[in-house]
């Protein structure tokens, strides 16, 4: 690997990738692949911490895959890979989870939301779940993990627990820096855009998936929740449906929100709605085209997953083994 700062973070396989991620996180990645050395997960291990339906989380996974590489991240110059193709992950997890307070976990808000959300199953690793993902990052010592709101908590865990660990035996793990992008979109739920636009949502008309056809983007649009006004304007506390797919319009088009409020002045909210679909619709086609050729080709994806797992193992073990000797573990004869 070229020496240059280490990018690292992953997505769950737990659902079709939404406008969401493209928009606020994998759009992002692109240009990140010619200045960092970039590795990025479908953190399939995570996604257990829900019941799943396993040969739906077996497709879910390589779909995810033939997405990353549809959306434009290229696996020479990134590293992609799933996570339980790698057993460091597991097993430093395991060690960290010594070194991780009950009280601290007691703490994240994703714990109480997932544990109200599926109350008939908190089970362990929902509860561990940051220190897995604690555990994903300082592997590859990560300088910077791309992080949304939601996983701020986590990363401040994972800072927390690596420096626990240094303070305790030396300099052994980065403490990784939050990458803030520099124009990152924040999409909302099309059906209650106070709330972030989610794949696990149970209502559908709420996100767009990546893979949706075209007519049916059209007609989440359509559906999407706005106000009794008539006027498009930016106004995120009194408009936040308008506000979203304004932001979500821009950052399609690249057009600041004035050039859309005197592009709609004087149109109703049907009209807006329309083309905010169809620009949808159109830059999506070419990904859901590469990502259908992707799906065809097995041996292609089978090839990348084994090659990402090679370079990421290298990255990883050498962690692992710095971690087992300091901690008194005796090497394996
Ligand atoms: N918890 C993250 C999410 O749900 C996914 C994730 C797992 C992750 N491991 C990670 C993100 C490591 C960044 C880095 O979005």
């Amino acid at each position: 690997m070229k020496d240059r700062k280490i990018i690292f973070s992953g997505i769950q396989p737990s659902g079709d990738l939404t406008l969401g991620n493209y928009l606020g996180a994998i759009i992002n990645w692109i240009p990140l692949q010619e200045e960092y050395n970039c590795i990025y997960s479908i953190v399939d291990l995570h996604a257990l911490t829900v019941r799943q339906t396993p040969a739906e989380l077996r497709k879910r996974t390589r779909s995810l895959l033939a997405l990353y590489i549809a959306c434009g991240l290229d696996p020479e110059k990134n590293i992609l890979f799933v996570q339980s193709h790698n057993s460091a992950h597991a097993e430093l997890a395991w060690i960290l989870d010594c070194y991780t307070y009950m009280g601290e976990l007691n703490r994240m808000t994703q714990f109480k939301e997932k544990a109200q959300k599926h109350a008939e199953n908190i089970n362990a690793g929902l509860f561990t779940y940051p220190v897995l993902m604690a555990a994903d990052i300082l592997l590859y010592q990560a300088d910077m993990v791309p992080v949304g709101d939601d996983q701020r908590q986590h990363l401040e865990i994972t800072r927390d627990i690596a420096q626990r660990f240094n303070n305790i035996y030396g300099d052994v793990f980065k403490v990784p820096e939050p990458y803030i992008p520099k124009v990152g979109a924040r999409i909302m739920s099309l059906q209650e855009p106070e709330k972030k636009m989610s794949k696990s949502d149970e209502n559908s008309n709420s996100y767009i998936s990546l893979l949706d056809d075209p007519n049916v983007i059209i007609k989440k649009f359509k559906r999407a929740v706005t106000d009794s006004e008539v006027q498009v304007r930016y106004d995120v506390d009194n408009k936040p449906g308008i506000s979203n797919l304004m932001s979500i319009y821009a950052s399609v088009t690249g057009k600041s929100y004035e050039e859309i409020e005197s592009e709609f002045e004087g149109k109703g909210y049907g009209d807006f709605k329309l083309a905010v679909g169809q620009v949808v619709a159109d830059t999506l086609k070419p990904i859901q085209e590469k990502h259908k050729e992707l799906m065809e080709n097995k041996d292609y994806l089978d090839q990348i997953m084994k090659d990402g797992v090679e370079r990421a193992g290298r990255l990883s073990y050498r962690t692992l083994r710095k971690v087992y000797k300091k901690i008194g573990l005796v090497p394996r004869p």
